[in-house]
């Protein structure tokens, strides 16, 4: 540094606090546009969707054949989840001189709402975005809590933005024609969040298992709730992930390992399910467990049709690389969260997520197949 530096402080205020609501209910995706039309009147919405959607008819439902601009991600999934799209998104509205005034519409499952969100979150600086998920993995987790973002070659969610929506409406009538892996795996972040944060929950969930794999919209509805209602909680205590939010990532670090290991063939809601019980052998190691919650989530798991072991054509060593690269690691390796007992998330010295080493985590991933 030179000799002569001038040195002068920048006070930004704290942005304001903001709330968004979330509504929902059966069959409610139909009377949703004049509601948006009302409710941002100074705004055009533009809309953001993805090709499977068009093809179940949920955008004729939503605009009432209105004719609306929008982009139609195609394919439809995960493979689609890169900057590529974004910019394409992002100079389809500015080619239709789409300004600061305008608001995204994001109809569709977790690809959708976090590409779009992203979208939002950079376009012009910031638009807001309305999510309207239509799966069950985007009702439970990812349409709340404004976690944005898009893959790169590298890793998932490389490029990522907190952006909060301005409002988040559930439909639980769009699960109804929802591929049937797909409604199940989704399932696997409610079970998810019964098992960090509410045993009620995880309970009325081993006894509505069979209404639940059947679809009953009011089933449908009470979990729609719940999972909101937890969420919610924990983001607003740490929207940001500083600490408590990292409960939301129970199952994810080796989850996401065997997410991306599977070449995205395991859809997430299944990896997630696989790390969970690769966390509960993890507690089990560290003699965490004085109850039986290993064996029922296994057993919600297996009700629900999910895979409760790694494949084999997935390695060992495959998932320690990946474990390394995580994005949340320190010092090349990630932090696991733990659960204290079923419904309740481990906390020690006030942290949420835990260092276990590297010889345990191979012990319990050799557990897995
Ligand atoms: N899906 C985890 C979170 O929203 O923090």
């Amino acid at each position: 540094m030179g000799l002569n530096v001038q040195k002068l402080d920048v006070s930004v205020p704290a942005v304001a606090a903001s709330s968004y609501p979330i509504t929902i209910g059966q069959r409610i995706l139909g009377g949703l546009w004049p509601q948006i039309k009302d409710q941002w009147p100074g705004h055009t919405p533009f809309i953001v969707t993805d090709a499977e959607l068009v093809k179940a008819g949920h955008i004729d439902t939503l605009t009432g054949a209105e004719d609306i601009p929008m982009y139609v991600i195609d394919p439809a999934g995960e493979v689609s989840k890169h900057i590529q799209t974004v910019v394409a998104i992002v100079e389809m509205m500015e080619q239709q001189s789409f300004g600061r005034d305008t608001i995204i519409i994001a109809l569709g499952g977790g690809t959708v709402g976090d590409i779009a969100g992203f979208a939002a979150a950079i376009f012009k600086r910031g638009i807001p975005v309305v999510q309207i998920p239509t799966t069950t993995v985007a009702q439970a987790d990812s349409s709340v809590g404004g976690k944005t973002g898009v893959d790169s070659s590298v890793s998932k969610n490389a490029f990522g933005a907190f952006w909060q929506p301005a409002a988040v409406y559930i439909d639980v009538a769009t699960l109804a024609t929802l591929d049937d892996r797909q409604y199940r795996a989704g399932l696997g972040e409610s079970v998810k969040h019964a098992a960090i944060r509410d045993k009620e929950y995880f309970e009325f969930f081993e006894t509505n298992i069979q209404a639940i794999c059947d679809r009953d919209m009011s089933v449908l509805e009470q979990i729609a709730y719940k999972n909101c209602r937890i969420k919610a909680d924990v983001v607003e205590e740490d929207p940001q992930e500083k600490n408590l939010r990292r409960i939301l990532n129970y199952g994810h670090t080796i989850g996401h390992a065997v997410e991306s290991a599977s070449g995205f063939e395991l859809l997430h809601g299944e990896c997630v399910g696989i790390g969970m019980i690769a966390a509960g052998k993890i507690e089990q190691a560290m003699g965490l467990v004085a109850d039986d919650r290993l064996e029922r989530i296994k057993a919600i798991l297996g009700q629900l049709g999910l895979p409760t072991k790694i494949p084999a054509v997935i390695t060992k060593n495959q998932i320690i690389d990946l474990l390394r690269k995580d994005k949340k690691a320190v010092g090349k390796w990630p932090r696991f969260v733990l659960l204290e007992s079923l419904g309740k998330t481990l906390c020690r010295d006030g942290q949420w997520a835990h260092e276990v080493i590297q010889d345990v985590v191979e012990k319990c991933l050799d557990e897995m197949y």
